[in-house]
């Protein structure tokens, strides 16, 4: 191996495994240059995601229906894409449901293939976690419920098929998860769906001239876009008529990794991570969010003045070298929303001086350590086998995973069922932005990342969870592991299927 350069890597690879997927083929032109300079033109307000209609049963559970189905959208102005979605035809609704509340989910696929549904950032029962062990055929049903127990949240949802993810989410497939909860409902924060608590999906795309996706010629992180797509449409803006907005982003692009600023460089304040509220309001003047991240930040707006969210180019290049920063949209402009306050703004609770009390996992009483390292298609030399199960962490214990990236290429590290902690970089304490609740974290070349994470109630000694990069063409391509979380002492009893065959509703609908 240490005579194949990555690129015929690659191709070596890809002439495999990307065989099946119409929508990957192997990288050997050179990435078009995502538009440096920001266009200008916010044409078009924002969609807000409608909330998704539930019902409740007489045992008090909440009742969601996800058809996944095709579909036509305007995700550039005046033209027709071929897209997907959940319950329309592009993205999802927007799932809301409290700490405590029963949730059941009635999944059904009307697309030409399987997929799954992924409950991203969920504590969830391996068998309805929506991995690639849950696929639902076309036509067929899951039917996933468990009860919500975490802190509020903005989660997502997504596919998880194996192999295929960066096609299901490229074309349209993803939706938010909001899980609400006492502690946050008790804080002075903008709250008001759509209003001045605004959720953004923010995705990079590529077209073709006849304005179809392009799913063409990917880079080595995959489908990177020089369009961004917010909530569903280019050249989005949002009027806001409240002095604060807080803005709830998920990134959902497959590949490209955003620094999030304001384009007056104002600054802003992170009141939540992936799992939840931080301790305390941050001010902030960039963040950065790889692929799967989401974060919730609170902005003030001046009466009149108009301002862009937008992402520069990366502080320190992510830890990359400055080709490789380019090379991965790294060094890119890109606009994502323009903010258009009224002239005269609605008053705005002021923001409290604490949010929530993290409180922290000692690594000191952490019972195993695990060691990751990151390398092409890889974490520890081995690509994901759907019959392999890597390691078992028992439940109720407390783990510390140590992360390095020891390629030169982005990648980030995403566990499921959990919320982690970032115990240290590089035996430094983490910066702000990583100090609260994370699923995901970004994980820069030559750094080590340490994590502490807590596997709590639901065991299986079959169906396992998943760990992996989530830069979607990674995943696609195998870096990807599993692990089941066992009660002490017991057994691993793996489910077993052909390594190509994808598993069939019934694995994952069985039991409850
Ligand atoms: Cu958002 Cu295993 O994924
Ligand atoms: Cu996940
Ligand atoms: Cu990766």
């Amino acid at each position: 191996m240490t005579h194949i350069s990555r690129r015929s890597f690659l191709i070596g690879l890809a002439a495999v495994p990307l065989a099946a997927s119409a929508g990957c083929v192997a990288a050997q032109s050179s990435p078009p240059a995502p538009g440096a300079a920001p266009t200008g033109k916010f044409t078009r307000a924002l969609p807000i995601p409608p909330l998704a209609d539930s019902t409740v049963d007489a045992a008090g559970t909440r009742h969601f229906a996800l058809t996944a189905r095709t579909g036509n959208s305007e995700l550039l102005a005046g033209k027709s894409t071929a897209t997907w979605g959940f319950n329309g035809s592009l993205l999802g609704p927007t799932i809301r449901a409290r700490r405590g509340e029963a949730v059941a989910f009635t999944i059904e696929n009307a697309l030409p293939e399987p997929t799954t549904v992924h409950w991203h950032g969920m504590h969830v029962p391996a068998r309805y976690d929506g991995g690639p062990h849950q696929a639902v055929e076309p036509g067929a049903r899951w039917e996933p419920t468990w009860t919500v127990n975490q802190p509020a949240a903005t989660l997502w949802y997504h596919p998880h098929p194996h192999g295929s993810t960066e096609k299901h989410v490229y074309r349209g497939l993803a939706g938010l998860f909001l899980v609400d909860d006492d502690v946050t409902d008790g804080i002075d924060l903008p709250k008001n769906y759509g209003v001045d608590d605004i959720p953004l999906i923010v995705q990079d795309k590529r077209f073709t001239s006849d304005g179809a996706l392009d799913e063409s010629d990917p880079t080595d992180v995959g489908l990177l876009g020089d369009t961004i797509v917010t909530n569903g449409i280019s050249g989005a803006y949002l009027p806001v008529t409240t002095e604060l907005v807080r803005l709830r982003i998920l990134n959902g692009s497959g590949g490209r990794t955003y620094n999030l600023a304001f384009s007056d460089d104002r600054e802003f304040r992170l009141v939540a991570t992936d799992g939840g509220l931080v301790s305390e309001p941050t001010a902030l003047r960039r963040l950065p969010l790889s692929p799967g991240e989401r974060a919730e930040i609170v902005v003030a707006m001046r009466g009149g003045s108009d301002v862009v969210l937008r992402s520069v180019p990366a502080d320190d290049h992510g830890g990359l070298d400055r080709a490789a920063a380019a090379r991965f949209g790294f060094t890119d402009t890109v606009d994502i929303v323009e903010l258009r306050p009224e002239r005269t703004l609605g008053p705005s609770p002021g923001l409290p001086s604490t949010l929530a009390p993290i409180a922290r996992l000692a690594p000191s009483t952490a019972v195993t350590e695990r060691d990751f390292e990151l390398q092409w298609f890889m974490i520890n030399g081995a690509r994901m086998d759907m019959n392999r199960i890597d390691f078992s962490p028992t439940v109720d214990t407390t783990e510390i995973w140590t992360v390095r990236n020891v390629d030169n290429w982005p990648h980030n590290f995403h566990v499921h069922d959990v919320q982690f902690l970032v115990v240290d970089i590089d035996g430094s304490p983490p910066p702000a932005h990583l100090s609260g609740w994370k699923d995901t974290v970004y994980t820069p070349p030559g750094q080590q990342i340490r994590l502490a994470l807590r596997f709590t109630e639901y065991t299986d000694p079959t169906i396992p969870y998943m760990f992996h990069c989530h830069l979607l063409l990674h995943e696609d391509q195998g870096m990807m592991g599993q692990f089941l979380v066992l009660e002490p002492g017991a057994t691993p009893r793996p489910m077993q299927m052909g390594t190509s065959a994808p598993a069939t509703a019934g694995h994952g609908g069985h039991g409850g």
